[in-house]
């Protein structure tokens, strides 16, 4: 990986206010540059060099909270809000936000009804929020057993991204941002670029920080689908591609099984079905799931698991009536939203537990 790469950017184009993403080679002296540290800062409590961070902005100005599903709720917001006022948070300041994609969540979310909108930046720490959910202005916030019920579009001013931090990050988490990754790969196509980067997995997972061409690229996929379809009314749906059976496989393993490679799961489990429902080949689908096998994780359904599974896909929010509403497949690049009635997808997920394996 070249220098040169550091000093990409990418502006995005948005409805609410267009932003700038910057790749920065070391975050402290960015944020100096940047005149940010009588910011307000609002930190991941547990992330590995918060202290040195800390110590940039007045010590009255810094919030550090605890970065957990637990915390990204409503009632979180609201104290996160409270302490904000507390301090004489005013109209004119900024909050610069510094952690994964919860804290993202939550700052996110705080900072579009904060005054009715107050600004904010994002320096992301995770794979996922890096090479993911830094664009795109959403927030999504838990509301007792719903998770990411509650939410809005607001975009942070600016997004910084520093690379080092990616290499603290646990190898659960790595695998999770990589699983975000090919999704937007396959999506747009790039299966050639998704095998590029899963060639290298092994050295990817020991050294993250290398992964910059692979995040970028993925940056720039997600930002062309956001820029002509910002608030999720058509083609930006298609990104739901292995999350409808990703957000199942989560959900009945306890969420003990990562975001990421639960999608990824999930995606071999559309190619799967597009497969059998006669939309791809048998070879497209092999040609898939060599790409996605790494990542996918080891996981069957148990027989006490099965009803809790099904459960979960009956609830995705994409269905209509009785029908599953999922992203299937005609090949790489050429997804499409699809409305099956359950009986069907149910017996060949089924079929796919039991047989799967190249
Ligand atoms: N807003 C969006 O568009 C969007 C998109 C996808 C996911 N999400 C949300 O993001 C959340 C998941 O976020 P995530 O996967 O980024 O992780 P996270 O914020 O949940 O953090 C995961 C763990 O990693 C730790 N951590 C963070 N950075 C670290 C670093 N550099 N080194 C070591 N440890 C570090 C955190 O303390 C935490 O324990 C979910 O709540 C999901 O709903 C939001």
């Amino acid at each position: 990986m070249g220098d040169s790469l550091i000093s990409k950017r990418l502006n995005i184009t948005s409805r609410v206010r267009d932003y700038e993403v910057s790749f920065v080679a070391d975050l402290r002296k960015a944020l100096g540059s940047e005149r940010l540290s009588g910011a307000f800062l609002i930190i991941d409590a547990d992330l590995p060099g918060a202290a040195a961070i800390k110590k940039l902005f007045t010590p009255n100005r810094v919030i550090s909270i605890k970065a957990s599903e637990k915390s990204k709720t409503l009632e979180g917001c609201t104290v996160l809000i409270k302490n904000l006022t507390d301090r004489q948070f005013r109209r004119n300041d900024c909050i610069v936000a510094i952690g994964g994609g919860v804290i993202e969540d939550m700052v996110g979310f705080a900072a579009t009804i904060l005054m009715r909108g107050v600004e904010w930046v994002f320096c992301p720490t995770t794979l996922l929020a890096q090479a993911d959910s830094c664009i795109g202005g959403k927030s999504s916030i838990n509301m007792g057993p719903y998770k990411n019920l509650l939410g809005s579009f607001y975009p942070p001013r600016k997004i910084l991204i520093d690379l080092a931090f990616l290499k603290t990050l646990p190898e659960d988490q790595i695998r999770s941002g990589i699983g975000e990754i090919l999704h937007f790969y396959l999506v747009a196509g790039q299966d050639k670029l998704a095998q590029q980067m899963m060639s290298g997995y092994a050295k990817y997972l020991k050294e993250p920080e290398k992964l910059q061409s692979f995040i970028l690229k993925s940056l720039a996929i997600k930002k062309a689908v956001i820029e002509r379809d910002e608030f999720d009314k058509g083609e930006r749906l298609l990104f739901n591609y292995g999350h409808t059976f990703g957000h199942a496989i989560e959900s009945v393993s306890g969420y003990k099984i990562n975001h990421g490679q639960a999608v990824t799961m999930g995606m071999d489990i559309a190619n799967y079905l597009s497969w059998r429902m006669g939309y791809i080949q048998k070879g497209t689908y092999v040609h898939l799931q060599k790409i996605l096998r790494f990542n996918i994780p080891l996981f069957r359904p148990s027989r006490a698991q099965w009803p809790r599974f099904c459960e979960a896909l009956s609830k995705d929010k994409k269905n209509i009536g009785k029908a599953l509403g999922c992203i299937l497949t005609r090949g790489p690049g050429k997804m499409f939203k699809a409305q099956i009635p359950m009986d069907g997808p149910v017996a060949l997920i089924r079929e796919y537990f039991t047989e799967r394996r190249v």
